[in-house]
């Protein structure tokens, strides 16, 4: 249903992003709301991926997916509120879309802190609400719709809720119009 759902705005906006997104993780490798998997075909062989996601369903698709790749990703069931790994654990974390949803924005990202290494690097394509006074507003009272359909927030300010979180020096640049970012944070 979500790729169904996804596929206009998958072909218009999002699958140019993703092989120049993913192809900066190196090293030990968080992915977090992988979803459908579909960023694992971009990732360099060198990078030992982990993906977690709180939707059985969505994983069970990933998994088909990284299995007809042939490579190998750790795949496991997981909140992003409540993170099972170790502090400073990994040298990247990436999210595509995913900010959207998380019911607590601020606590996951929080975790996300917590489990990169210092100097490591989070990379991240989120839509987020707009700074622009008309757009935004409108956003705001839209918001209702997608959330009561598919749990997903138009409205999220997530260059703000990584500042909460503890992140600075937050680089972020539009991908389609000022809804569409990719943001580069390193964990100081
Ligand atoms: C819109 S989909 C994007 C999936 C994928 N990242 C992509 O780019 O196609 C959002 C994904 O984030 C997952 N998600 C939302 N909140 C989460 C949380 N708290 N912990 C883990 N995964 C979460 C959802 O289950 C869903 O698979």
């Amino acid at each position: 249903m979500y790729d169904m759902m996804d596929a206009m705005m998958e072909a218009r906006m999002f699958k140019k992003e993703r092989p120049a997104l993913v192809q900066q993780a190196s090293g030990k490798v968080l992915e977090v709301g992988v979803g459908t998997g579909k960023n694992l075909p971009h990732y360099n062989e060198d990078a030992e991926v982990f993906g977690i996601d709180f939707s059985p369903r969505m994983l069970a698709k990933a998994k088909r997916v990284a299995a007809d790749l042939g490579k190998s990703f750790q795949l496991m069931e997981m909140d992003v509120q409540t993170l099972e790994f170790a502090d400073n654990s990994f040298d990247c974390v990436v999210t595509t879309c995913v900010f959207c949803s998380v019911p607590d924005p601020v606590k996951g990202l929080e975790e996300i802190h917590r489990v990169l290494k210092p100097g490591g690097q989070l990379i991240m394509l989120e839509h987020v609400r707009s700074e622009g006074p008309v757009k935004g507003k409108l956003m705001d009272w839209l918001n209702f719709i997608p959330v009561h359909l598919y749990g997903a927030n138009i409205n999220r300010r997530t260059v703000d809720n990584l500042r909460a979180a503890g992140f600075n020096h937050i680089e972020s640049s539009d991908a389609w119009s000022d809804i569409l970012k990719r943001i580069r944070v390193v964990k100081e």
